[in-house]
């Protein structure tokens, strides 16, 4: 049983919207305990069905898992402060996006935020699963890019740690508070507005 507060008796909407927005968070706390593969499978699926310019679907994870022989790879990749916590991951995963279409060999302007588009997506599916989905940029992408056989025209785009919720008294020091309240956003009006920007 997870001791992880719900993000729902910390975060309210001022719209109407799904809970499933508020309940994906990104906790540290994990138990150690192995994601069965069909699970993670699960995961990707929702990634897969993400909107995509031309669908061109150009990103592409890569992933280890904790008792496989890829996880010191994979581990080794993170800073220093992410290895702290990502220590009871039961996968890590690397998610990288294409930069060229695929029809015409020409620069896609928006790999990026397709990228991040499936990976929405993918970190949704692990809050309806009740996981612990925590997306990081605290790694090396050369060294990345590099240890993964990553082609080229690829960019190393984000790290995932996923896992089965844990005990926030079982992080270290500096990350248990974290743990225990939930993020709030900025006001609607700071992020959106009619017209020409006047923020
Ligand atoms: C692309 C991306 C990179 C992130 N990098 C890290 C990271 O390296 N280490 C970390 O502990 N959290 C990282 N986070 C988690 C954010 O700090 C977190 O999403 C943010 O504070 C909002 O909180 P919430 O996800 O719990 O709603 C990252 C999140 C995203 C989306």
């Amino acid at each position: 049983m997870s001791q992880l507060p719900d993000p729902l008796d910390h975060r309210s909407a001022d719209h109407l919207i799904e809970d499933l927005f508020l309940q994906r968070w990104s906790p540290r706390a994990m138990t150690g305990a192995p994601l069965p593969e069909r699970e993670l499978m699960r995961l990707f699926e929702a990634a897969r069905w993400a909107p995509s310019t031309y669908n061109e679907q150009e990103w592409r994870f890569l992933y280890a898992g904790r008792a496989s022989d890829h996880w010191p790879t994979f581990f080794g990749l993170l800073t220093e402060a992410n290895q702290l916590w990502c220590q009871q991951a039961a996968v890590l995963i690397v998610g990288l996006s294409c930069r060229i279409f695929s029809k015409n060999g020409k620069p896609n302007p928006v790999h990026t935020l397709d990228c991040g588009l499936a990976v929405e997506n993918l970190l949704l599916q692990g809050a309806a699963m009740g996981l612990v989905c925590h997306g990081m940029a605290g790694f090396d992408r050369s060294k990345a890019k590099a240890a993964l056989n990553v082609p080229e025209e690829y960019d190393v785009e984000v790290m995932i740690a996923v896992g089965l919720p844990g005990n926030p008294d079982d992080l270290p020091k500096d990350y248990r508070d974290m743990d225990r309240k939930p993020t709030s956003r900025k006001p609607l009006a700071e992020i959106a507005a009619e017209g020409r920007f006047a923020f």
